[in-house]
């Protein structure tokens, strides 16, 4: 006799295309007697009468006859037919666990006694032929119900933006915006909501704008959304995919972020390198103050110009360049090229990272090189190549002498390069990629992945507080209570200055250097916030839309680092408090947060502490955004700096 608990779907439909379930024995149900073929083609044709209804059914946009999709559908058929099974009988299970409770309550029984009321099969065994035949269809046609929704409820899709083309999809409504993307799919999330799609070219790209959203993303289903999408940059400039930051999740990307991770970016490791930090940021003090003098002295002003821009970003780079290589940027660019050629390399190759490249959105035009930046990226591929190979050869010289004369290398003198060289002597990893490769790509994702993102997130944190003078004031403030004005700020003095903190915090809220966090990539089918995700969607965590909801931050666009002191006192930024998430959060988080917290406060505060700050005309400083690499001040800033200090305390710096 049939019971609720073996019965089973087989696929003969209704008028409709829909399955319908027949009282077959789950025993007796095999792939072929689910006439798969059969079930396809309704399916399809449901499908396709959907499609007029919703544009947003993915399956139905990617009806394209042919044996291999017909193989794949096969397959999805057979795989969705099994979970069906298991839901209906998850169902039933339920339904019999709530018709014993409500019998229970009804007849006032205790829980104890809840084995002794019949289970669905015992008490239709007790119903005459009419009734049980009653009752099955009853319970079959809720059951067919139920499966229909809830495969329903599996395969809807996120809302589509509307206004997509044939083939090229958003592509006009991105191109033909003057605002950069983060702004454009703010604009699209206030029409179609937290979570939505837009056709990037053929590739679906999903969008995700709440809190919500990216905490299930990023914590929930963080591995599943750990990969990268590929892309041209990706391919020719980042080594095919060794330079890890554009790594699909897997061993490859693992093993190298483990090392970098214990090698160089551990708080542990950053903590012993803090006099490299110290000493770059004294040294550029004292440019500054050496510039003032000479301009003191010719022109008798007591202020000077500094591009700000240029000042952050030197630092930055000696920093990370001195970990990396050994070496500051001017010591190390001159190898192949001359310090200024070396430079714009780098520069070029952050510049075409950024560029729009068509076959990126529509892959089958990539034979035609339109626009011709595959040209141009193999040509700065192959000098950026040149460079590292240089180091690399350097560091290989380093080596040998060392072991020759047998002298053990010091550990804290040993820079990345030479700690890769030793690691990836024996390094399984080398299957994916050549030793030499893995280095240079390493090295290369470290030198350029920070330099940019701090140094824009400090222009951009000096020109909010130019335009609230008094949080610049009191910002001093702290600084002089702290340290006084008779010694140099140091960095152990940054974990006291909380108001500075803050304002850097309030900062990377406003001007998150990634407004979208850099494209994800899901590895296997998800269900996200109800909306069935295909593998290797494309994600964009709209980071900056998130830091601005109003929801969350009361006059989202005001900077009002106070907050951080009393309404949002209890937010981190270290990827706990989706609320604000610069550096992101889980597997794909930024590497370099412990660094990023400690070189920014420490820059800053020498910086406020030593010079009064001014704009050169007296008006607000311009904060429009441009997007680069990362998201940039659309223009320079330039500032009037004038000393505050004794003069023996620039004397100090620099030594
Ligand atoms: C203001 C400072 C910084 C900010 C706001 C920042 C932000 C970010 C963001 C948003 C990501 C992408 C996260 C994601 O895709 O989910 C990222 C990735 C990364 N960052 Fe940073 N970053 C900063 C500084 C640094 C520094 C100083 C370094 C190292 C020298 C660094 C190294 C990296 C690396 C290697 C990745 C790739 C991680 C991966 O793909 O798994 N970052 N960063």
């Amino acid at each position: 006799m049939p019971m609720f608990g073996s019965q089973s779907l087989s696929v003969d439909g209704d008028e409709d295309g829909s399955p319908t379930i027949q009282e077959t024995r789950v025993e007796n149900l095999s792939l072929g007697e689910c006439s798969i073929p059969r079930a396809i083609e309704r399916n399809k044709a449901r499908r396709l009468k959907e499609k007029g209804k919703a544009n947003d059914d993915y399956a139905a946009q990617q009806e394209v006859a042919s044996p291999l999709r017909l193989m794949v559908e096969q397959n999805a058929f057979a795989a969705e037919e099994m979970n069906r099974r298991h839901e209906v009988r998850a169902k039933q299970t339920q339904e019999e666990m709530d018709d014993k409770n409500m019998q229970k309550e009804h007849l006032g029984l205790q829980s104890n006694e809840l084995d002794q009321v019949p289970n669905a099969a015992q008490q239709t065994k007790l119903l005459s032929p009419q009734t049980k035949a009653v009752v099955y269809t009853a319970r079959g046609q809720i059951s067919n119900l139920n499966v229909w929704q809830s495969r329903k409820a599996v395969r809807k899709l996120p809302p589509q933006a509307g206004g997509a083309w044939p083939i090229i999809g958003h592509l006009p409504l991105l191109v033909r915006s003057s605002e950069p993307l983060h702004v454009v799919i703010a604009q699209l999330a206030d029409t179609y909501g937290p979570i939505f799609t837009f056709m990037f070219g053929v590739k679906r790209t999903l969008v995700l704008s709440s809190s919500e959203m990216a905490k299930e993303c990023l914590k929930t289903y963080d591995k599943v959304f750990a990969s990268r999408v590929s892309s041209l940059a990706s391919e020719i400039l980042g080594y095919n995919y060794a330079f890890f930051p554009f790594s699909s999740y897997g061993y490859y990307f693992s093993h190298v972020q483990k090392m970098v991770m214990a090698e160089v970016l551990s708080p542990h490791r950053v903590e012993m390198l803090k006099h490299l930090r110290e000493s770059e940021v004294s040294a550029s003090m004292k440019e500054i103050y050496d510039r003032w003098t000479k301009n003191n002295k010719s022109s008798g002003s007591d202020k000077v110009v500094v591009p700000m821009k240029d000042w952050f970003a030197e630092i930055n780079q000696n920093v990370v360049f001195r970990m990396i290589i050994g070496k500051r940027i001017s010591e190390a660019t001159n190898y192949t090229h001359g310090d200024l050629i070396g430079r714009e390399v780098f520069k070029d190759w952050l510049r075409l990272n950024a560029t729009f490249v068509l076959s990126d959105a529509l892959p089958f035009l990539r034979w035609l090189d339109l626009g011709g930046h595959e040209k141009t990226m193999r040509k700065v591929a192959k000098e950026v190549d040149q460079v590292l190979q240089g180091w690399l050869e350097e560091h290989k010289q380093k080596k040998k002498r060392t072991v020759s004369n047998g002298v053990k290398g010091d550990e804290e003198e040993r820079d990345f390069m030479d700690l890769m060289l030793s690691v990836l002597d024996d390094a399984k990893v080398t299957n994916s990629f050549e030793a030499d490769i893995i280095n240079k790509a390493t090295s290369l994702s470290l030198l350029l992945a920070g330099v940019d993102v701090t140094t824009g997130t400090l222009t951009w944190a000096l020109s909010l507080l130019l335009n609230s003078p008094k949080t610049l004031k009191k910002v001093q403030e702290e600084i002089d209570q702290n340290i006084g004005r008779e010694r140099a700020v140091k960095e152990s003095d940054v974990d006291n200055l909380v108001y500075l903190q803050a304002v850097i915090k309030e900062t990377l809220r406003l001007y998150p250097p990634g407004p979208t966090l850099l494209p994800h990539a899901s590895n296997e089918d998800c269900v996200l916030a109800g909306y069935h995700i295909p593998a290797n969607t494309r994600v964009l965590v709209n980071v900056w839309k998130i830091h601005r909801d109003p929801k969350v931050w009361p006059d989202p666009n005001e900077f009002r680092p106070e907050r951080f002191f009393t309404t949002h006192s209890y937010i981190d930024i270290k990827g706990q408090d989706f609320e604000l998430i610069p550096f992101g959060s889980g597997r794909r988080m930024c590497a370099g947060i412990a660094l990023a917290l400690r070189i920014m406060p420490l820059t800053l505060a020498s910086l406020l502490h030593g010079f009064e700050i001014a704009t050169p005309t007296g008006e607000p400083v311009d904060m429009r955004e441009s997007m680069e690499f990362t998201n940039h001040r659309a223009s320079q800033l330039d500032v009037l700096l004038t000393p505050r200090l004794p003069a023996q305390v620039y004397e100090e710096y620099g030594k």
